[in-house]
């Protein structure tokens, strides 16, 4: 099975947890576009979606599906994204497509996180992916020298500019055997806006294509 068909299959296999009249979290990627797919044969049947990232709330729009403010709706039932790597406990990283920050705040926002991947992103331990950062622009260097002092390789994702005006720095070089502790210890550094670490609120259902 390819990549793509095996996140065209966990994409279709989320909407099993697609009820009628909900308002549905929608994440990030080309796994999420597959999803906004599926979800656009069911348009007439959910109260709308709140999107994660102006590429996906334009997406979103083209299929005629509403896209709603997350200060209007209050907490979602359901949140569907992507990821770049997932560990057996459901931990992941994620903003490899700059969206972090959104999906993080939705994904906290949300009773069930249900994360579409193909098998080719699970790994046993996370890290082989550079760890994506949001930082504020002018804390660049700042955050960049504290993340070498933790044993990290920052890279500038240069001419990259998030929805929020801010700047990415994708850490490599990590070996995250503590997740949650990496993700609080990180959520210290004055100038990160968002760790793309989701371990304290990780996924409760991972779908690759094979479990679809
Ligand atoms: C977007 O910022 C990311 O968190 C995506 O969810 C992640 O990069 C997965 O993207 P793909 O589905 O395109 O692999």
């Amino acid at each position: 099975m390819s990549n793509e068909e095996g996140k065209r299959r966990a994409a279709r296999a989320a909407m099993r947890y697609v009820e009628n009249g909900m308002v549905v979290g929608v994440g990030t990627g080309s796994t999420v576009r597959h999803f906004i797919d599926a979800l656009a044969e069911r348009r007439h049947d959910i109260e709308g979606t709140v999107s994660s990232s102006e590429q996906s709330t334009r997406l979103l729009k083209e299929h005629g599906i509403p896209v709603l403010d997350l200060n209007a709706t209050g907490p979602l039932p359901l949140y569907v994204d992507g990821a770049d790597e997932c560990d057996p406990n459901g931990c992941l990283i994620k903003g490899g497509g700059a969206a972090l920050t959104r999906e993080k705040i939705i994904a906290a926002a949300s009773k069930r996180f249900v994360c579409i991947i193909d098998p080719g992103k699970k790994v046993d331990v996370l890290g082989r992916f550079p760890l994506p950062i949001e930082v504020i622009p002018m804390a660049r260097s700042h955050v960049a020298r504290a993340l070498v002092e933790l044993g990290g390789q920052p890279v500038w994702r240069d001419g990259v500019t998030t929805d929020n005006g801010n700047w990415i720095l994708d850490v490599h070089n990590l070996h995250i055997t503590d997740p949650v502790s990496l993700e609080r210890e990180l959520n210290q550094i004055t100038g990160i806006v968002t760790v793309g670490l989701f371990a304290r609120r990780r996924a409760d259902i991972v779908l690759t294509g094979e479990t679809a």
